[in-house]
């Protein structure tokens, strides 16, 4: 049977991964702080836990003792990380290492952390140009540190010399996140908020990377060792709005997203990006990976995780004649104003376009579409970055006002 050790295998992308393997017949153990985060479908599905800190490095020896066909560590933050798990890593038959899409810089140096967001010409390739390694003392969970660290991570891997695959996810989502970016519109649609503002006009792209995607990608990787570095994110590239939408109709909300123009100083969401953000995977792909899904239709698994259960089960909770489902899952208006050619946002998600004054336009429903995987995302050239706003009126949180964005 082979094994798979999971350091920080509770969350979002180690849960996932665990999860993945164990139905897949493999003997997977995990690690964590705190037992009481084992998901119980991971109890179910066979998998161990045991309470071992990241920083002891003598017992995950001895959890790796005899060598792991998979070590999986979802925890490096530093260079020291990785090289006290040199010897463990030694031993195992294939090791993946989780680092992050922040350590991509554009043009100017500028990456997902600095003050000026960065403005990548198209998809991101792996060898896209990163931020220098941190050296010395630099905390890696602050806005500053937390690129740096993971290109030291990163460099600290390639350094061992051992066929070590790094992973770089995008914004990740999935059932156990410590995390759950969903939360910032489940909240309020449970709360039957009536409308919910998105800026920007909704239109920004930040790529989604669904933790069971990775853990699909894991997979493959687990069994094709190599000293590699892959992207993993979703194969679809949902606008801002896209995802309200998604959630909007897993949670039955029916009310109204207001898309604002982008010098409109609110709506802020965790998406917001003011240059699109996305991966290129068809590294990924062509070794093999294939996505679970798009990452629109996984994103609704977090938002089943978090409000406990499927919009089915909610709805026989409500009693007999209750939708499932809306139809629809709420409109989208927009401030009343010229139309203009470049300036689609087109729902690819069911629902509404309303403006106010203007008739209803259906049919605009469906699924989103998929670009395929690894190639340019279809809406890139179509959507232009939205113009930046003006001097003073920033819908962007400036400097210390916001942790580092993973
Ligand atoms: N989340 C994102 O959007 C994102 C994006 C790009 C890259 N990443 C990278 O992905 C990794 C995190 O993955 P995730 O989002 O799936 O994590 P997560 O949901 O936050 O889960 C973290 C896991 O690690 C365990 N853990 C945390 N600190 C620990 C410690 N000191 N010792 C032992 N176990 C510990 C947690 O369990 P306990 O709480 O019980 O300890 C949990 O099992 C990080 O390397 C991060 O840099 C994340």
């Amino acid at each position: 049977m082979m094994r798979a050790l999971v350091l920080g295998g509770t969350g979002a992308i180690g849960g996932a991964a665990a999860l993945r393997l164990a139905q897949r017949g493999w003997d997977v153990e995990v690690t964590g702080r705190d037992a009481s985060r084992l998901p119980p479908e991971l109890t179910a599905a066979g998998v161990r836990f045991h309470r071992v800190d990241r920083g002891d490095t003598e017992g995950i020896g001895r959890l790796a003792d005899g060598g792991p066909d998979l070590l999986l560590d979802v925890l490096a933050y530093t260079a020291s990380d990785v090289r006290s798990l040199v010897p463990v890593m030694r031993d195992a038959g294939s090791v993946v290492v989780i680092s992050s899409r922040a350590v991509y810089t554009d043009a100017h140096g500028n990456h997902v952390n600095s003050d000026e967001p960065p403005r990548f010409a198209g998809p991101i390739r792996e060898d896209h140009p990163t931020v220098p390694p941190a050296t010395g003392d630099v905390d890696p969970f602050s806005r500053e540190g937390y690129a740096p660290s993971k290109a030291a991570v990163e460099r600290a891997v390639l350094d061992s010399g051992l066929p070590v695959t790094v992973i770089r996810p995008s914004k990740v989502h999935g059932r156990w996140a410590r995390n759950p970016r969903t939360r910032a519109f489940v909240a309020p649609m449970l709360r039957r908020e009536p409308t919910l503002r998105l800026a920007d006009r909704g239109m920004s792209v930040d790529h989604l990377t669904a933790a069971s995607n990775t853990a699909a990608l894991i997979e493959v990787v687990a069994g094709r060792p190599g000293a590699r570095i892959l992207n993993s994110a979703d194969p679809d590239t949902p606008t801002a709005a896209d995802i309200p939408t998604a959630i909007a109709l897993e949670l039955s909300w029916d009310g109204e997203l207001e898309l604002l123009e982008p010098h409109v100083t609110a709506g802020d969401h965790p998406w917001l990006t003011r240059y699109p953000i996305v991966l290129d995977i068809s590294a990924a792909t062509s070794l093999g990976y294939q996505p679970v899904g798009l990452g629109v239709d996984l994103l609704r698994e977090e938002v089943r995780w978090l409000v406990g259960g499927s919009a089915a089960d909610r709805a026989q909770q409500r009693g007999p004649g209750s939708p499932a489902q809306a139809d629809h899952p709420g409109r989208l208006t927009r401030p009343g104003r010229p139309s203009r050619a470049a300036d689609p946002p087109r729902p690819t998600t069911p629902g509404r376009l309303t403006r106010p004054g203007r008739p209803s336009r259906g049919g605009q429903g469906g699924r989103p579409r998929a670009s395929a995987p690894g190639g340019p995302p279809s809406r890139w050239d179509r959507r232009p970055a939205a113009p930046a706003a003006p001097p003073g009126r920033c819908a962007l949180p400036t400097r210390g006002q916001r942790s580092a964005v993973l």
